[in-house]
């Protein structure tokens, strides 16, 4: 199994994080000195995936703009000899052969999802969440593509969440393989807590077979009255093996306002532009809080 597209949903409304998201996609937010969406191609790239396409709506166009050149800025940059910006511009827009296909009513994640089976065809492929940014050393993607190549699975990334917070996810009814893999047997949408078949929670991030779209175009509207991906994935998880990575690496939900300051506070920690900075910024807050 060789895994060489992915596809990431980015046409979410967006409404966590209103009112900037009214005309500016989530997704194109800046975490330190980049928009959301390139950390995320940057992680597909990474993982070997050469041909990625993004599933936008009529409202986010400022994506496709930013991975394409821009002469005009391009020229000023070079006339004033500003290399590294114009490196960098460039370098946006050479990242990967990227594609995008719109959603064009907002009827849920399965649905976008669906909305690549043209683009996929018969091939396995990874779908990487828009706003779920992973900072991982080993890429988090390329840790499912290696357990989907392993186990010949489809595979989701999960990690234990608190049992009062696991009614925000979809919780996964598994049994041991290997040191941080699970073999997948059931799993439901934001369960109660009474209810969750464990504490591991899918978190943004699949290796799929094909057979999925054929799941979601037969799904009736679930959880929210939406086409749910977790009822696709439960049914392609009784027909076929679909196994769960523990992954290894650090999860930030930026499509919610706590999770896009955290992301922000930790990359810019990290960053040599901002990091020593930063620091020090925030040891005098601290002193005074
Ligand atoms: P979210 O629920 O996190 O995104 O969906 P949202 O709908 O934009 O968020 P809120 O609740 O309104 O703030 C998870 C992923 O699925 C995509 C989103 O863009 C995000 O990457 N999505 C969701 C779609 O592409 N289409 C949809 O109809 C719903």
């Amino acid at each position: 199994m060789k895994v060489r597209k992915a596809v990431i949903p980015a046409a979410g409304l967006g409404t966590r994080m209103l009112p900037a998201t009214k005309t500016v996609p989530k997704e194109m937010l800046p975490l330190v000195d980049k928009p959301v969406i390139q950390y995320i191609i940057e992680e597909a790239v990474a993982s070997g995936i050469e041909d990625i396409l993004i599933v936008t709506n009529r409202a986010k166009s400022a994506m496709d703009d930013y991975f394409d050149y821009y002469p005009e800025l391009e020229t000023r940059l070079n006339q004033a000899g500003k290399e590294a910006e114009l490196t960098q511009v460039r370098r946006a827009a050479d990242l990967a052969n990227i594609f995008y296909v719109r959603q064009k009513e907002t009827k849920g994640l399965g649905h976008a999802i669906w909305r690549a089976k043209r683009f996929v065809g018969e091939e396995p492929f990874a779908v990487l969440l828009g706003d779920d940014i992973m900072r991982a050393k080993k890429p988090v993607t390329l840790q499912l593509v290696e357990a989907a190549e392993k186990y010949d699975a489809s595979a989701v990334g999960v990690q234990r969440v608190a049992t009062e917070a696991i009614s925000k996810y979809s919780s996964v009814k598994i049994s041991p393989l290997e040191e941080r893999i699970f073999s997948i047997s059931d799993m439901n949408e934001k369960p109660a807590p009474s209810e969750m078949f464990s504490n591991y929670a899918i978190l943004g991030r699949y290796v799929l077979t094909a057979k999925i779209f054929d799941l979601l175009e037969h799904l009736r509207p679930g959880y929210g009255g939406e086409i749910q991906l977790t009822d696709g994935l439960r049914e392609l998880c009784f027909q076929d093996h679909m196994v769960a990575v523990d992954f290894e690496g650090q999860r930030y939900d930026t499509g919610n306002l706590n999770g896009f300051l955290e992301a922000t506070i930790d990359f810019a920690l990290d960053h040599p532009a901002t990091g020593a900075w930063l620091k020090q910024f925030l040891q005098e807050k601290a002193a005074h809080l």
